[in-house]
């Protein structure tokens, strides 16, 4: 094993902690956008990867994984996240195409280029709210290939567990407005009261006409799948231990709560919309994905 105890402690920016896991998604898309069947093209994914000393020697195409689809790391789990990307993407534009939403905000945004990538209509904000080195990262390299945003982009650098709502208002986001929120690959890393906190926060946040999409994992014990290839295979072949970043704290009814407060929401598993796309996992035994949720959330206008 890589190292482990040592990458996921105490580490601010994408080298190791929680902030490498945006270098993992990073690799997933980089894979997913040199497929010939992709469901998803990221363009900046591959330059994160190949400028972080953490990520050296990881793939960003499938040629390179010696046992390629087969191998449960780079190919069933990098499936899985482009799978996600696409569905998150189609999610975005449309709330954005279909309604009159133009505030975008990326909770735990990490290496999401989204902002560069996706066509916004005119008069679109995107907040990127991450921790202070993890966007530093990202600018350094959106910055060396002089990437041009394709809507007003506002990185907001804070973490989650403090007042982040404040920076956001500071950084020009206006609850008067409708807004459509995203937190991908980010729940499970925070504390259960933290996460009861940020929909809450959303929540207080969003007019009528707003939209979240989020993920979750509600297994009840994430340490039945410990065995399980997609967390053995992450901690063997590239040091990172889930488990040990993951909050393994019951996780609280953040879809329920939502609806109890209006919200209409839908709750599907990953494997749907794998049958929807023709590509992406499908369940399997001692199956770390089993618990995956992924919730579609509406605040009706008054
Ligand atoms: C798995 S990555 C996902 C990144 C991005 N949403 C994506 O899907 O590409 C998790 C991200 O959450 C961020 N994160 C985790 N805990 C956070 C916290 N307390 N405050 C701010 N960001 C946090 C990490 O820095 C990291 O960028």
């Amino acid at each position: 094993m890589v190292g482990t105890t040592s990458r996921n402690t105490g580490v601010e920016g994408v080298e190791g902690g929680v902030g490498l896991t945006a270098l993992l998604v990073a690799a997933a898309r980089a894979i997913e956008t040199h497929r010939h069947d992709t469901l998803a093209r990221d363009i900046y994914a591959e330059h994160f990867v190949l400028a972080a000393p953490a990520s050296a020697g990881w793939p960003v195409r499938m040629q390179q994984v010696p046992d390629g689809d087969t191998n449960p790391l780079w190919g069933r789990f990098a499936r899985y996240f482009g799978l996600r990307t696409r569905v998150l993407d189609d999610f975005l534009l449309r709330s954005v195409h279909m309604g009159d939403a133009r505030q975008v905000v990326l909770l735990g945004a990490g290496l999401d280029s989204r902002a560069f990538r996706l066509d916004w209509p005119p008069g679109c904000v995107v907040f990127e709210i991450d921790r202070e080195g993890v966007l530093a990262f990202k600018h350094m390299v959106l910055d060396g290939l002089s990437a041009t945003p394709k809507a007003a982009r506002i990185p907001v650098p804070i973490d989650l567990r403090a007042d982040w709502a404040g920076a956001l208002a500071d950084a020009g986001f206006d609850t008067d407005a409708p807004s459509v929120w995203l937190a991908e690959g980010l729940l499970f890393y925070l504390p259960a009261a933290a996460e009861t906190d940020l929909i809450d926060t959303v929540d207080r946040l969003s007019t009528g006409g707003s939209a979240l999409a989020y993920e979750v994992k509600l297994d009840k014990d994430l340490l039945e799948y410990r065995d399980s290839p997609l967390y053995t295979a992450t901690a063997h072949q590239i040091g990172i231990d889930l488990l040990n970043l993951f909050d393994r704290e019951p996780r609280p009814d953040s879809a329920g709560h939502l609806t109890s407060r209006g919200w209409d929401t839908s709750v599907r598993t990953p494997f749907d919309f794998t049958r929807r796309h023709g590509r992406g996992p499908l369940p399997e035994p001692n199956d770390a994905l089993a618990g995956n949720r992924w919730v579609f959330a509406n605040k009706p206008r008054p």
